[in-house]
């Protein structure tokens, strides 16, 4: 594993990796319906999206969609799908202007063709930009990450007719959907809850954690600066002393 010691003021995370959990809630709150809350949590995208990219942030991966979320209610999942459509034909100007990079992470093949159409699209038109990475993570779950990278180390094998590769850590992480990009170094939930839900299990190995009980339409730049100051304040060892990181050993 390719580990960084760096910590205090001004080292800023590479990758910030968000939960945006608490949409529902939201809505709720204000007696609304659910799909009010998905509205508004659209629009906290769009602020933590600018925001992390004037702060030079290059990696910024977000959870949209989780493999487990087809199990609500149709309504609201058909509504999470249009609000996907609309929002990637609306941003995908935005994200030129600001130089992101977009890129989807997670099974595409179970959303609908105009969809797929989109998200491909979307995807072409910013992926010569050189400013930040945006990463949706929609039907994505981490279990499934691990799969689909043993299914392609396997598949690969069969084609060179090698009986006696050897799976590496390095290896597998060339073929997760996150092949490439360094592992997040802050995962922020908002919404107070304090689990992963599916999240990225095997890039957030070492992912300083932080647990926001704000609302993830609530969620606006003040929020984000107290979490990034927060990991700023860290120690990160990676399995060594505090006194060895100290000394940068
Ligand atoms: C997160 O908010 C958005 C998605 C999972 C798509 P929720 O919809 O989970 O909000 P709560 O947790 O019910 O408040
Ligand atoms: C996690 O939120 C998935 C996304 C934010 C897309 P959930 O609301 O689905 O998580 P659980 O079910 O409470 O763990
Ligand atoms: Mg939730």
């Amino acid at each position: 594993m390719d580990v960084q010691v760096e910590s205090g003021e001004g080292n800023m995370p590479k990758h910030i990796a968000i939960v945006m959990d608490g949409n529902g809630r939201w809505a709720q709150a204000k007696h609304l319906p659910r799909t009010a809350g998905h509205h508004a949590g659209a629009k906290a995208v769009r602020r933590t999206v600018e925001y992390c990219a004037q702060q030079g942030i290059e990696v910024l991966s977000l959870f949209a969609f989780s493999s487990e979320n087809w199990r609500r209610p149709k309504e609201e999942v058909d509504l999470l799908m249009r609000l996907f459509i609309t929002t990637l034909k609306q941003e995908v100007k935005r994200l030129n202007e600001n130089k992101i990079r977009l890129r989807f992470i997670g099974d595409r093949s179970a959303f609908s063709q105009p969809l797929q159409d989109k998200i491909k699209e979307s995807e072409q038109l910013t992926c010569k930009n050189t400013g930040m990475t945006l990463i949706i993570a929609a039907n994505y779950g981490g279990r499934w990450d691990i799969c689909q990278a043993a299914e392609k180390i396997i598949q690969q094998a069969v084609a060179n007719n090698d009986s006696n590769f050897k799976v590496t850590e390095q290896l597998l992480e060339g073929c997760l959907e996150t092949a490439g990009m360094a592992d997040p170094d802050l995962f922020i939930r908002t919404g107070g809850e304090k689990r992963i839900s599916n999240f990225m299990l095997w890039q957030m190995a070492y992912t300083e954690f932080f647990n926001s009980a704000v609302l993830w339409p609530d969620f606006n730049e003040d929020y984000l600066s107290e979490a990034i100051f927060d990991y700023q304040n860290r120690q990160r060892r990676f399995g060594r002393t505090g006194e060895q990181v100290d000394s940068k050993q």
